[in-house]
Formats: C-alpha cells, sequence, structure tokens
C-alpha cells in the first residue's frame, strides 16, 4: 500500500485549485437514474469514490463515460436492466444507498445491499427507509439487502426528519421528484451539496423550493429530462488546504474557493489568527502570528462547523497556544486521528465526543497510520509543521476524497511525496 511521506519544510506559498465536491458529486451521479434521457456533469472530482460510484452505475446498466481525464461524467441510464446494488460494491462506499430513491422512483423498485458500519460509527440508514415507508414503498429487509417496492409509484409525503441527515434529505429529494403530489421534507440538512442537487434536479424539470433551509417542499412531476450541471467546489477540500497555510505558515490562495461554503469554519480560523480574505479568484489564508490561538469546536450540521474538518481542525490546534476542546456532535467515534496525532507528541484527552487539545510549541515527525479519509488528512497537515519526517500509511483511505494531494501541497513549498508501497 502507498504511503505520503512529508517533511516539516517552512512557510508555504503559491495556490491551490480545489476540485469539484466529492459529496455533492456522490448524489448528483445517481440523479441519473432519475431520466431516461442524459445527465452530464461538469467540474467532477476525479477520485476513487466517484469511481466506485461509476461502477455501481454500470452495473444497474447505466452508461457513465469519464471524460476530459474524469472531469466530465456523461451519464445515461436509457438501459437501466438491473436493480441490485450488490454488497461488494456497498460495502466500499456508503453513499451507494443514495440509488435507492432514485431507482424506486424510476422504476418501482429497487433492492440494495445495507452498506454497514465504518469506522466513524455506526451509520444506519433508518431515517433513508423511513422517509420511502412515509412514501408509500414496502420495505423488506433479507439477507443485508433492503427490498424495496412502490407498486404504482411513490406518494408524496410530509417527511419530519428526528435527526438532520444529509443522505437522507437527498435520497428523499431524489424520489419524491417523481412521487404523485407534494412531498414536504421537514427539519431537512441544509449543506451547500443538497442545494447543488436541487438545482441540478430543476434543471432536469424538478418542481423544488426550499433547498438550504430546513424545509423542501417538492411538487412531483411525471418525467425528468436530460441536464448539464456543474458541480459545487468541495468545500472540505477547501478547508482542508486553508489548514495548511495555517499550520506551515506562509500565504496560500485556494482557487475556487468561496467564503459562503466554509463561513463557521473560517470563523474559528480568524478567531485563532488566522486570516482568510476573499479574492477575485478565491480566498487567500495566512498566517498572522507565530503561533495561533487555542479556539474551541463544535460540530453541527451545516451551517455549523463540518464534522469533515474536525480532524483537519485538530492537526492546527495541536500547535496552539493554550487549550482547545472539541465536540463531535454528528459522529460517536471520529476522533481515531487522535492517537495518530499523539504520536508525534500531541497532547490530546479524548473522553466519549469531546476532545480536549493542549497546544504544544512542536510536533515530532513519526509513523502514522490513516484510519479514515479525513483523519488520513489531518496526519499530513500535522506533518508540514512537524520536525522531521511523518510516514502516513493506508493512503487509500486519502484517495477516496483528496486529488493528488502530494502535487497540490508540494507546488505551494510542501515537502512531500508518495511513496509506492509493497503489497
Ligand atoms: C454525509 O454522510 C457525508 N457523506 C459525510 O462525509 C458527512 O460527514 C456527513 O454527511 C455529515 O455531514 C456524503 O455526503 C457521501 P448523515 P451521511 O446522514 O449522509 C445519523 C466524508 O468524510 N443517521 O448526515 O451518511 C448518522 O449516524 C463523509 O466525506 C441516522 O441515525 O451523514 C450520523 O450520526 C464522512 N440514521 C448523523 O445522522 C440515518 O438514516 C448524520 O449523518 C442516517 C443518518
Amino acid at each position: 500500500m502507498d504511503r505520503i511521506v512529508v517533511t516539516g519544510n517552512g512557510p508555504l506559498s503559491g495556490q491551490i485549485p480545489i476540485a469539484g465536491a466529492k459529496n455533492a458529486c456522490l448524489t448528483l451521479m445517481p440523479a441519473t437514474l432519475l431520466s431516461d434521457e442524459p445527465l452530464t456533469l461538469t467540474n467532477a472530482p476525479r477520485l476513487s469514490d466517484i469511481r466506485t460510484m461509476t461502477t455501481l452505475l454500470q452495473s444497474l446498466g447505466a452508461e457513465v463515460s469519464a471524460l476530459n481525464g474524469g472531469q466530465v461524467l456523461a451519464m445515461s441510464s436509457h438501459g437501466l436492466n438491473n436493480h441490485t446494488a450488490d454488497y461488494d460494491i456497498v460495502r466500499k462506499m456508503r453513499a451507494s444507498i443514495l440509488v435507492l430513491g432514485p431507482m424506486l422512483a424510476r422504476e418501482g423498485r429497487a433492492i440494495v445491499s445495507l452498506p454497514g458500519g465504518c469506522a466513524i460509527g455506526a451509520r444506519p440508514v433508518d431515517l433513508h427507509l423511513k422517509a420511502f415507508e412515509a412514501m408509500g414503498a414496502d420495505l423488506d429487509l433479507r439477507d443485508g439487502y433492503v427490498h424495496a417496492e412502490a407498486k404504482g409509484g411513490l406518494k408524496g409525503a410530509v417527511i419530519d426528519f428526528p435527526v438532520v441527515s444529509v443522505g437522507a434529505t437527498e435520497n428523499a429529494l431524489m424520489a419524491a421528484t417523481l412521487a404523485k403530489g407534494t412531498t414536504v421534507l421537514k427539519n431537512a440538512a441544509r449543506e451547500p451539496e443538497i442545494v447543488d442537487l436541487a438545482r441540478c434536479l430543476r434543471k432536469m424539470g424538478a418542481q423544488i423550493e426550499g433547498e438550504g433551509t430546513s424545509t423542501i417542499t417538492i411538487e412531483g412531476v411525471d418525467r425528468l429530462h436530460g441536464a448539464t450541471h456543474p458541480v459545487v467546489t468541495d468545500r472540505i477540500e477547501l478547508g482542508t488546504y486553508m489548514l495548511a497555510p495555517a499550520i506551515a505558515g506562509g500565504e496560500v490562495e485556494l482557487l475556487g474557493g468561496r467564503l459562503d461554503l466554509v463561513a463557521a469554519f473560517a470563523e474559528k480560523l480568524e478567531a485563532a489568527g488566522v486570516s482568510v480574505t476573499e479574492t477575485d479568484k478565491g480566498l487567500k489564508v495566512a498566517r498572522k502570528t507565530d503561533r495561533v490561538r487555542a479556539v474551541d469546536v463544535v460540530t453541527e450540521p451545516f451551517p455549523g462547523f463540518p464534522t469533515d474538518l474536525q480532524a483537519q481542525m485538530m492537526a492546527l490546534l495541536c500547535f496552539a497556544e493554550g487549550t482547545s476542546v472539541l465536540e463531535e456532535r454528528i459522529f460517536e467515534n471520529r476522533f481515531m486521528h487522535a492517537p495518530e496525532l499523539m504520536r508525534m507528541g500531541a497532547r490530546i484527552e479524548v473522553h466519549g465526543g469531546t476532545a480536549t487539545v493542549k497546544g504544544v510549541e512542536k510536533l515530532k515527525g513519526a509513523p502514522v497510520m490513516a484510519t479514515d479519509l479525513r483523519a488520513s488528512v489531518s496526519l499530513i497537515l500535522a506533518g508540514l509543521a512537524a520536525q522531521g519526517e511523518t510516514v502516513v500509511s493506508r493512503v487509500y483511505h486519502l484517495d477516496r476524497g483528496y486529488e493528488r494531494v502530494e502535487e497540490k501541497l508540494g507546488n505551494v513549498g510542501a515537502k512531500i511525496q508518495r511513496v509506492q508501497g509493497d503489497g
């Protein structure tokens, strides 16, 4: 398995281009199942998760062509001929569950493997299933698969989510576009990826109002037509690379960065002593002092501080002057980066969903292990300012969500390389 070797190498400077959002693309791609006309996505990120979703859609009979090096995904589900999303693919990527809603809405049936848990938590899909039942689907869970049927099609319903769920909101939103009548999603997630999905569905002829707020109303239509849609900028990749100059020093411009996508995160960076400035090309980030100040963080659904930036923020706070408290409120086990950072000399105490970080002046490079996508990149960020060499193993986690990380960081002066793994 490949490894990434990072050596603390002083301040960074230059520009980093931000790609299209993985988590938007992973819900936009299944939307092709809603129509027999072509759906083309531009500004798509080149990531292993996107390739996994491509394989899944192709296994259902959809055509997916990655053009222009993978930045354009030309899709058509005209030839849909299989309604079963196999465990072998689904177990690799939980977002596979997002084919359930579109397939059920268009075909009236779908068999999708339950995704199972993952490193950061049990991550059930009960809210997805309850939404489909509310819309009149019959669901039968057996041998690890959801067997869903909606004879005569789905019906509009009022769905009040007890917990804000990005995936359940996306699945129900897609299904509702073809349901008979009106669907109202209450306590809906407000993430930019959902706003992006709604905009794409509207281009396909869907009637949707309220995306980006907690209440989304959808008037079902008989059919959707094709469209072309650009994937929104990846706010998590953006936030991740904003932390590079904050940790290593210097100044970096994030091309395509939008402040509205990372407002709560940028506010925390400013409080820590990092400047975030809008430019005509994106966002410019620079650390204003030798050491950042400690700040407290609580992860919340958008527009709060994103859970997907918690691990990366912890890497910064390991170097801060003072003690920071990070509260992880979205997932039950999302501090697996803490023991790895502690191998580098970080002073962190984890109690349940709270991590207390006592900042230190220096971290020492060490061999560390990536445990999940965002934990892996937080170790790389810490390595940018650690003394000596940090070797991050199991970087297949990293490649799920970050395009060419060694190239993007190397181009702004980081000393970083990918070492081909053995076996
Ligand atoms: C999406 O996951 C993202 N993934 C995650 O990003 C992100 O961390 C998460 O939203 C929260 O923002 C994609 O978009 C592909 P949720 P999702 O449903 O939809 C509980 C990354 O690093 N829940 O909003 O699975 C759940 O256990 C990934 O890119 C239920 O209880 O997240 C969690 O505690 C990691 N029942 C909370 O809700 C359900 O049916 C939020 O989960 C669904 C969720």
